[in-house]
């Protein structure tokens, strides 16, 4: 029998893409009639409400309401989307889980999503390449005071142990293409380059050549059905401390995709000129870009050096390249102009913390 799967952050980027995947590919694995969305507002509540499904308005800061709500719908696995950043929202679901785990006795899952400014030099990492079956929970822990994202992923590998939840940590690297969620459809790096470059009318990047990793998310979405199957399936797969998944598809040359860009954009008439301009500064480029200063770097100019190994023993097979994304990247001009301003809960949260 399938599970009750609740995704949280449903009206979001990622969890409404992984919430209409699910959906589009209802089977005996992920039923339609199984799968729960939370989301915070009464307009997305009833947004959701009409693809016929059950729906929870809830804020996951409340304890008291996150237990109440995964207990009265009997959830025993939870895709968490709402934030890689905030521990208590994480937290809450986990002692959720434990004890829905203990009224019946079934074993429970929690699916969190980081992200990979954890495992940049920028913030601390350690220089090198970091595979997601190496020691990352040990290096994590050792360094987590010094990265909210890191502490957060440390706490809930920490608290699922205590509570006997089976936790995976899923870490997205720079996604893109247009979601498939009923609210926000818009990825946040490349659609906030994207309109800096047409509020300036030219695409600027850092003096430096970076590379980082890519994901389409249709192949995001698919990882995380890849791993509920595992789930239903009951298949052992690495989880707890190894449970580590590094959602990387293909490599981005920043300075050859900003070429792509600026071509696109130009031929649009968006941009006076495809010559690329370079930044005199992170704050120019903060400005520009429309983050606060302090994050500029990790956000936008880290480079990456992540080799993904989980995914792939449990089965993900992604099929975007990064030929597809280079021949495709006025697709994402065309989500921007579509859709205007990309809305990102990361990019408020940043602002939240440097206000303090
Ligand atoms: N997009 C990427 O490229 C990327 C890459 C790596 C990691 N990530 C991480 O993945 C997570 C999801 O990213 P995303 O792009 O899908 O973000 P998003 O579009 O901003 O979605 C987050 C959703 O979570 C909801 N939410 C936030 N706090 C909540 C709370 N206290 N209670 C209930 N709901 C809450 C937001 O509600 P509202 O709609 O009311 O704001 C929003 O709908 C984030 O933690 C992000 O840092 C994203």
């Amino acid at each position: 029998m399938s599970p009750n799967i609740l995704i949280t952050g449903a009206a979001g980027y990622i969890g409404g893409s992984i919430l209409a995947d699910f959906l589009a590919r209802s089977d005996s694995l992920i039923e339609k009639n199984n799968i729960s969305a939370a989301v915070r507002s009464e307009e997305q509540a009833n947004i959701l409400s009409k693809l016929g499904i059950n729906v929870l308005k809830l804020d996951l800061t409340d304890e008291k309401a996150v237990v109440e709500g995964l207990l009265s719908n009997n959830i025993t696995i939870v895709i968490h989307c709402a934030s890689s950043l905030d521990q208590a929202q994480a937290l809450h679901l986990i002692t959720a889980l434990g004890k829905q785990q203990e009224a019946t006795g079934e074993k429970t899952y929690f699916i969190h999503t980081s992200g990979l400014g954890a495992f940049v030099e920028k913030t601390g990492w350690p220089p090198g390449e970091t595979k997601d079956t190496g020691p990352v929970f040990s290096v994590e822990k050792e360094l987590a005071d010094s990265f909210a994202t890191r502490k957060t992923d440390v706490a809930v590998i920490e608290h699922s142990k205590a509570q006997g939840v089976t936790s995976f940590i899923i870490i997205p690297c720079t996604v893109y293409g247009r979601g498939t969620g009923e609210w926000n459809q818009l990825s946040v790096k490349i659609p906030i380059w994207i309109q800096g470059s047409i509020s300036q009318k030219a695409v600027y990047k850092f003096p430096e050549d970076t590379k980082v990793s890519g994901v389409n998310i249709s192949d995001l979405t698919a990882l995380y059905s890849q791993i509920v199957k595992k789930i239903v399936q009951k298949e052992t797969i690495p989880s707890g401390e190894e449970g580590y998944y590094f959602a990387l598809a293909h490599e981005i040359v920043w300075s050859e995709a900003l070429q792509h860009l600026a071509i696109a954009l130009k031929a649009r008439g968006l941009v006076t000129d495809s010559k690329i301009q370079i930044w005199t500064s992170d704050e120019a480029a903060a400005e520009s870009l429309g983050v606060p200063a302090p994050f500029v770097q990790v956000l936008f100019n880290a480079d990456e050096n992540i080799v993904a190994e989980n995914v792939h023993k449990i089965g993900w097979k992604p099929v975007w390249t990064y030929e597809r994304f280079l021949q495709n990247i006025d697709d994402q001009i065309q989500d921007v102009v579509d859709l205007g301003k990309a809305k990102s809960s990361l990019v408020d949260s940043l602002f939240a913390a440097v206000r303090g």
